[in-house]
């Protein structure tokens, strides 16, 4: 979603908004822009398209000395929501006469009655966006308060809606003034200068030290100073983190994609979430952050998964694991069904609200309506400080690192063994022996290195993926745990190959979809040994019946599986559990495959965003 770099201190602020607006790019946007502040008032630059086509727009800017003398600005990226991706739509957008200059991540619900009021006062409009309307409110409010800090605050009184905004003003052009509602804002710290953004990884290059803002807060900051304070102007301390995490993180390492190196990444990636956290001798999951002991696990009653997308996925592996660890009921629910269905939860439920980003905002909605009715709330968020893990007080951080490909990967195969380790963690409070969590506990420490060999069998799979470069369609089909697998695998394909990809029960195929089936359809079982598996062997010779291509995920040494696909991709021998994980690492490589052989920018699919911070 859109991104907000922001600067105040001693040096150029051009170059380190414009590197900060880069490292935001992953997030997904349409148009940039970048406004600085110095001697000579607040001067605005913006475009449509990408952050090369601004710089281009700025020419040779480090030799410029107006640009060069600007110690302070503010730098957006835009995500169409309120008008197209236009030049005239893009952020910053000025207010009043161009006395104040705003970027704003969120959406003002109540910009149409706001933007009455403002022309019937005679304040001109030249974009469509919700964003112009605060700006010219913060503009009002100048003309009657002292400080920009005091016009921000009321003129964020009168909003409905969300926001996360960095503004500055031509009269204090070194002052900044942030506030967040819904919006993420992280405020770096470095000697005598201050960076801001949305999103930790326009900051780490300069400094580790951060402070995260909560809903409502409002920050004045002037080169190294930070003054925090509430809407209604009480002072308020938050305290400095550092972030855990180096800047080659988020450096793609030699590989051609993020994508890429985030499924190299996951070996890594879940050692990372499972150190520490799992106790051979007692066969059961250390899991601090959850905070509860076994015996309130069991007085719960129930689970209840939140999320959307892939962590919805991950979700529906959690109610599995759940039921067949833990013998205990479980559900999964998107997240913006939850939140409107008026959801029938109490206090003896555990609503586990699954998000990489914390910051989804039907997922974060699940979770405040969850908690309105007594429900236990715990977050698995990989986000260190994400709104979610915040607001959910308890839960479970997955130790990915930072996940930049907009496609999700590494955080997909960390929340699910996390959440391997939840139901890990709910069976042995009740029925299961210790014997039993013993041999799971084995079986997860296998993962990182069975997920290491799926990764090794990269141009293998890229080999199966050169026959399915040209194909409109394809049918994922999986039953059991590989259920979720082959809705994840059809999702991966979809949004980086734009091939249009769905994932089905594969008993619910002759209910339907079949109908599409034709000669050279291509359809990917996921046949895993495991229950079902057999079963899925006959819908696949259903498939073949009706002209189907298929290609078969199947595990190592499975010959009779091998006979009957048209492909092959191969996976190590695991139970059916942690077969999620590498099965799903193996559709990941198809996918990045497919998508390399097609040409797509695979890191930044259109028209999607990272962090769907909007409804
Ligand atoms: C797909 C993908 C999205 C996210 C979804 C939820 O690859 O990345 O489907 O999984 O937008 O995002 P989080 O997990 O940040 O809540």
């Amino acid at each position: 979603m859109c991104g907000i770099v922001g600067y105040s201190g001693g040096r150029s602020a051009a170059s380190i908004l414009l590197n900060g607006l880069k490292r935001l790019e992953y997030r997904g946007y349409d148009s940039a822009g970048i406004a600085l502040g110095g001697p000579d008032g607040v001067c605005i630059h913006k475009r449509e398209g990408k952050v090369a086509g601004l710089v281009e727009q700025l020419g040779d800017y480090e030799n410029r000395p107006e640009i060069q003398r600007a110690h302070s600005g503010i730098a957006h990226t835009r995500w169409a929501t309120h008008g197209p991706p236009t030049t005239a739509n893009a952020h910053p957008h000025a207010g009043g006469s161009g006395e104040v200059v705003l970027v704003h991540n969120g959406i003002i619900e109540n910009h149409s009655s706001l933007r009455a009021k403002l022309q019937a006062d005679g304040y001109q409009f030249v974009s469509e966006t919700d964003t112009e309307v605060l700006s010219h409110l913060i503009a009002r409010e100048l003309l009657e308060t002292e400080s920009l800090v005091d016009a921000v605050r009321l003129a964020l009184t009168q909003v409905v809606g969300t926001f996360g905004i960095c503004c500055m003003c031509a009269a204090e052009p070194d002052v900044l003034v942030v506030a967040r509602r819904g919006s993420p804002i992280v405020i770096g710290l470095a000697e005598g200068e201050t960076i801001v953004a949305s999103d930790a990884s326009a900051i780490i290059s300069h400094t580790r030290q951060v402070i995260y803002l909560d809903d409502d807060d409002v920050a004045r900051i002037e080169h190294g100073s930070v003054d925090i304070s509430s809407l209604d102007a009480r002072p308020v301390t938050r305290e400095t983190a550092d972030i855990d995490w180096s800047s080659d993180a988020v450096e793609k390492g030699g590989y051609a994609h993020y994508m890429l190196k985030e499924i190299h990444d996951q070996p890594e990636a879940i050692r990372n979430a499972i150190r520490g956290r799992l106790d051979a001798t007692r066969g059961t999951a250390v899991l601090a952050g959850l905070n509860l002991e076994p015996r309130d696990l069991v007085d719960l009653q129930r689970v209840v998964f939140v999320g959307c997308g892939t962590s919805l996925n991950a979700g529906l592996v959690g109610e599995y694991a759940v039921e067949d660890f833990a013998a205990m009921l479980a559900e999964v629910e998107q997240a913006a069904e939850f939140r409107y269905r008026n959801p029938i939860v109490s206090s003896t439920d555990l609503l586990l609200a699954i998000s990489q980003s914390g910051e989804t905002a039907d997922t974060l909605a699940a979770v405040r309506e969850a908690a309105e009715k007594g429900a236990c709330v715990a977050g698995l968020v990989n986000v260190v400080g994400s709104t979610i893990a915040r607001e959910a007080g308890r839960g479970i951080y997955l130790h990915a690192g930072p996940e930049i490909s907009v496609a999700s990967t590494k955080a997909f195969t960390c929340q699910v063994a996390v959440l391997l380790m939840v139901a890990l963690k709910m069976g042995r409070s009740r029925r299961m022996s210790r014997e039993a969590g013993i041999q799971i506990v084995k079986e997860i420490q296998r993962v990182p290195e069975l997920v290491e060999r799926v990764v090794a069998t990269s141009d293998a799979i890229a080999m199966v993926a050169q026959h399915f470069t040209e194909c409109q369609h394809m049918f994922y089909i999986g039953r059991g745990y590989m259920y979720p697998v082959a809705l994840e695998g059809a999702l991966k394909i979809k949004e980086i190959s734009y091939v249009h990809a769905e994932g089905y029960h594969a008993a619910e195929l002759k209910h339907g979809p079949i109908a599409l089936l034709e000669k050279g359809t291509p359809v990917v079982a996921v046949l895993c040994e495991g229950p079902g598996k057999d079963k899925v062997l006959g819908n696949v010779a259903e498939c073949q019946a009706r002209g189907a291509v298929v290609v078969g995920l199947i595990t190592e040494g499975d010959e009779e599986s091998r006979d009957i696909c048209d492909h092959v991709i191969e996976v190590p021998k695991s139970p059916h559990y942690t077969a999620t994980i590498t099965a799903t690492v193996a559709l990941q490589l198809f996918a990045y495959h497919v998508a390399r052989l097609r040409d797509c920018p695979i890191d930044q699919p259109r028209n999607l965003a990272k962090s769907v911070t909007v409804e």
